[in-house]
């Protein structure tokens, strides 16, 4: 990590000065080493200069001058072109080519592994996301959540942690009582069968709406909820039935999405270990009895009570939850969970967290919502046909038919077959890369002019700029191996330059990426770097480059920013087609 060996580089240097008798001595404040926004102000910047001016007696740029001059002498000269103090005590770095071209080589010689690390070795990271509900639709929430929640997992994986996905379908709750009854009472199974989540959402509105007029259902309903739990085997052969149907359908919307998650224990899975969270939240006190139900209050009222006995003996979600905690922390020791969660469960996951802590189950610090806004159609409403499974397929079906159109239209000479991989790739990539290219936090739209714009900050842009570049390797004719083995290579023109530079960033960008759970991060890095791509490709002679020196550094640059693109676009779940 290029940060850390500057930030190591300063602190020997100030370990060199303070050797000295007259220097004094002080504990080295946390040494910063920033990317700077202008290149004029370097590749690398730190203010330390400034941070320590007043403990030895300088000024800002005195200070800096003494750093830069007892920084080690044959380092200094290998990495860097240009070492300087600007005012107000700012030491600003600048690469040597030799330094830009190492680096060059390492990306040729890494692959598919550059921007991997192993910061995360030994370490353990739970990822609940997705997390539909069994009979309801997968809606534009768990798309989110699937998409977002994927990306950070391929991040972190990446960076060596151990990582754990969990899908913790919604497939216990008294709804299933309401499921079971409306069944029973006005389902017919073999039709249900053949649009399941269509009808099975009709027999639920429809017992709200009768439940409206008859008192009784409700009771009835929870009659069936608490059959369910006591294992009666009518009740759990048809909520079994349930959860089939439902899974055969999400199955469909993963398979399209390419996405598969480690483990989908599930609420129900918890059902065995619900009595027991009860019973010790009663048992340490943090929980009380409140109008015949159980509830766990928070110090000084700091959020609202989290319930988690209902009145009529049944549990909750939050139980469900808690015994989740519990278990994943018997099973498998992770240092974080992260829960990727729509917004609106911001309050109840603060209350989740901070019961665990009270229950003795970790610090609610290890736990962390990575709350998504909301995404809206740029047309207004959302159109539901046939509920909003169908929906959300149609939006990914139809994003594969448009994709498919650009390419067509394109007169490309690629079979049918080839060309059908390449416009799921594309439309899927689209959507998704949609969602990452934002903050999780933000509301966004679904516009597919936006989505599917060749031109713009899209996924299809930077596949395009990934296939330019493969394309530009083919014609070379030049092995990649033989490019990758390159020795006299030569940076003469700025655009390499920068290029170069940006490329030699990805990988402090994962690590922010995934410190922040921010795969924004890593798309917005892309895009920048796509553009860069292009405009040296548009500026820059690299197959007609005057000499061969220059020619196999250009290409170089062309292997490595694709392998870049590639490794990054991996990272975020799309596909990079070599070809379009
Ligand atoms: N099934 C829930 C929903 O659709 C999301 C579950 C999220 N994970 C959790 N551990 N609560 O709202």
């Amino acid at each position: 990590m290029i940060k850390k060996t500057l930030s190591n580089l300063i602190e020997k240097s100030i370990k060199k000065l303070q050797k000295e008798k007259t220097f004094p001595k002080f504990v080295i404040p946390e040494i910063k080493v920033e990317y700077p926004e202008t290149s004029s102000h370097g590749d690398y910047t730190s203010n330390i200069a400034m941070k320590i001016a007043g403990v030895i007696n300088k000024s800002p740029a005195q200070a800096g001058e003494l750093i830069i001059n007892s920084l080690p002498k044959t380092t200094t000269k290998l990495l860097f072109e240009k070492v300087e103090v600007v005012s107000p005590g700012f030491i600003n770095f600048f690469f040597s080519e030799d330094f830009l071209l190492e680096g060059l080589k390492k990306i040729l010689k890494e692959k598919k592994s550059y921007g991997s690390s192993d910061i995360g070795k030994g370490k353990k990271i739970v990822i609940d996301y997705s997390a539909p509900n069994i009979a309801k639709p997968f809606g534009i929430g768990h798309l989110r959540s699937t998409i977002i929640g994927q990306a950070i997992y391929n991040i972190y994986q990446f960076l060596g942690y151990k990582v754990i996905g969990d899908n913790h379908l919604g497939d216990w709750g008294t709804q299933f009582g309401k499921l079971i009854y409306a069944i029973k009472r006005w389902g017919d199974e073999k039709k249900i069968a053949k649009n399941p989540i269509y009808e099975l959402n009709i027999l639920y509105v429809k017992f709200h709406e009768e439940a409206e007029k008859d008192s009784e259902l409700e009771g009835e309903a929870r009659l069936w909820f608490k059959k369910l739990e006591k294992g009666d085997r009518e009740a759990k052969r048809i909520w079994k039935k349930c959860v089939k149907w439902s899974l055969k359908e999400f199955d469909r919307i993963y398979k399209l999405l390419g996405i598969k998650i480690d483990i989908a224990l599930g609420e129900s899975f918890y059902q065995s270990k619900l009595k027991g969270i009860i019973k010790k939240a009663l048992d340490k006190k943090i929980a009380i009895r409140s109008r015949g139900a159980i509830i766990i209050p928070f110090p000084n009222d700091i959020l609202p009570p989290l319930m988690i006995q209902k009145s009529d003996g049944a549990t909750l979600y939050s139980t469900r939850d808690l015994a989740t905690i519990k278990y994943r922390l018997e099973k498998f020791k992770p240092t974080k969970i992260l829960y990727e969660i729509g917004t609106d469960q911001v309050l109840y996951l603060k209350q989740l967290f901070f019961a665990a802590e009270l229950l003795g189950l970790g610090d609610k610090k290890n736990y962390f919502h990575i709350s998504h806004g909301m995404m809206r159609l740029a047309s207004g409403k959302m159109r539901t046909r046939k509920g909003n499974t169908i929906f959300l397929e149609e939006v990914l079906e139809e994003a594969i038919k448009k994709s498919l159109k650009v390419i067509v239209k394109k007169k490309s000479k690629l079979s049918k077959k080839e060309k059908d991989k390449i416009a799921k790739a594309i439309g899927i990539g689209a959507v998704k890369y949609n969602d990452l290219s934002h903050h999780y936090s933000k509301d966004i739209i679904f516009d597919w002019k936006k989505i599917l714009n060749l031109k713009g900050n899209s996924g299809p842009y930077l596949q395009y700029t990934f296939v330019r570049a493969c394309s530009i390797l083919r014609k070379s004719r030049i092995q990649k191996q033989g490019i990758s083995k390159l020795k006299e290579l030569k940076l003469k023109e700025t655009q390499e330059i920068k290029l170069l530079k940006q490329l030699l960033h990805f990988p402090e960008i994962i690590e922010n990426a995934a410190r922040t759970y921010s795969p924004n991060l890593l798309s917005n890095y892309l895009f920048k770097l796509a553009q860069s791509f292009n405009l040296f490709y548009e500026l820059v002679p690299i197959l007609k480059a005057k000499d061969e020196e220059t020619k196999k550094t250009r290409l170089a640059l062309v292997l490595a920013t694709s392998q870049v693109l590639k490794n990054g676009l991996k990272l975020l779940g799309i596909d990079a087609p070599e070809k379009m």
